[in-house]
């Protein structure tokens, strides 16, 4: 056993010695420490032994298990020290290499003009508001004081969910969210996607985005409602341009009016972006109705309003001389990348 037992060592320091990883080095724990490893089998036949011989062969067997537990030790050690090293090697970063280049993506069109026109409210103290685009009939319609056969309230005009809920037509119902929540003096405006069963075509898309704006304080009148979007317009058209207001009729609004800019590719002399004409109709607006001022709970003896809205898309083809609407959805890079 003595024999046996020298031999066994001999085994295990040579394969420790050409272990090559932590797997190789597990197997010979097993081979000679585990439960029916070499030298816990001669441990387990100690027993069966006269006194004499247990008394000597158990130190000796003692100390074999002793020695190749150290020597498992330090192989252990050892080759969880060299995968660390090679884990560091293979994740290591050369800060040397050339760095990737990566693309910074620039804004859409639409959002470069919305951007444009809420900062030039925002400079006169407006805030901005927001409202869902799934909006109740009575937000889109009822409230706006929109007569109940009005055409706008067509399944041909709008897009219903139910007979309650449609795809806002306009971002008017943001007015109406806004008066409910709060109480003048306001100033709000309210930049967002709107939807009308439209076929796509060069000037109209069934999605398209909207500017609406409502200002509610003692003693507002047509004057405020025309200086503020005069100077308006010379901030976004450049300070050469004139407008002029055109009666026209909202449900919500009452005077009413649609607001034309100067021709400023022109400047009014006649062309073919203004169609001759030498003017380019961009909103609607007017007077807050006081049907509308009411549902808010607004006093109307003591306030007045006034409220606009203007098509993003058409600013933004005016603006950037685009022929065709639908070159803003189309998402064609080479189309977005002359914004930068
Ligand atoms: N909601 C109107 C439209 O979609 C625009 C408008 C807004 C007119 C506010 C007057 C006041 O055409």
């Amino acid at each position: 056993m003595q024999d046996q037992l020298k031999s066994i060592l001999d085994n295990a320091m040579q394969q420790l010695e050409k272990a090559g990883s932590l797997s190789d080095t597990e197997e010979i724990r097993v081979r000679y420490l585990g439960k029916k490893g070499q030298v816990t089998e001669i441990l387990k036949t100690m027993g069966s032994l006269a006194p004499e011989e247990r008394k000597h062969l158990g130190q000796e067997a003692n100390s074999v298990r002793n020695k190749i537990e150290q020597l498992l030790d330090q192989k252990f050690a050892e080759m969880k020290a060299a995968a660390r090293a090679e884990k560091f090697k293979s994740e290591g970063i050369d800060v040397t290499e050339p760095g990737q280049e990566f693309n910074l993506g620039v804004k859409h069109p639409i959002t470069i003009t919305i951007d444009e026109i809420s900062g030039i409210f925002m400079s006169m103290g407006y805030s901005i508001a927001e409202g869902p685009q799934a909006e109740t009939v009575f937000h889109a319609f009822d409230a706006l004081n929109s007569p109940p056969n009005h055409p706008s309230r067509d399944e041909t005009d709008t897009f219903y969910f139910s007979d309650d809920i449609v795809l806002r037509p306009h971002t008017s119902s943001v007015q109406i969210r806004t008066l409910e929540n709060e109480n003048p003096p306001i100033k709000v405006i309210s930049p967002g996607r709107c939807f009308r069963c439209d076929t796509p075509d060069a000037t109209h898309s069934p999605m398209f985005h909207q500017v609406e704006g409502l200002l509610v304080d003692e003693g507002i009148t047509m004057a405020d409602l025309k200086g503020t979007l005069d100077a308006m317009a010379k901030q976004l058209f450049g300070s050469e341009t004139k407008t002029k207001f055109r009666p026209h009729h909202f449900p919500f609004t009452e005077p009413s009016a649609e607001m034309d800019v100067s021709c400023f590719k022109c400047g009014g002399k006649g062309c073919r972006i203004c169609k001759g004409s030498g003017w380019i109709e961009i909103l609607g607006c007017g007077m807050v109705h006081p049907n509308v001022l009411k549902v808010g709970g607004i006093d109307t003896e003591k306030y007045t309003g006034f409220a606009f809205g203007m098509g993003v898309e058409r600013i933004a083809l005016l603006k950037y001389g685009i022929d065709d609407i639908r070159l803003f959805y189309e998402n064609d890079m080479r189309f977005i990348n002359q914004f930068k």
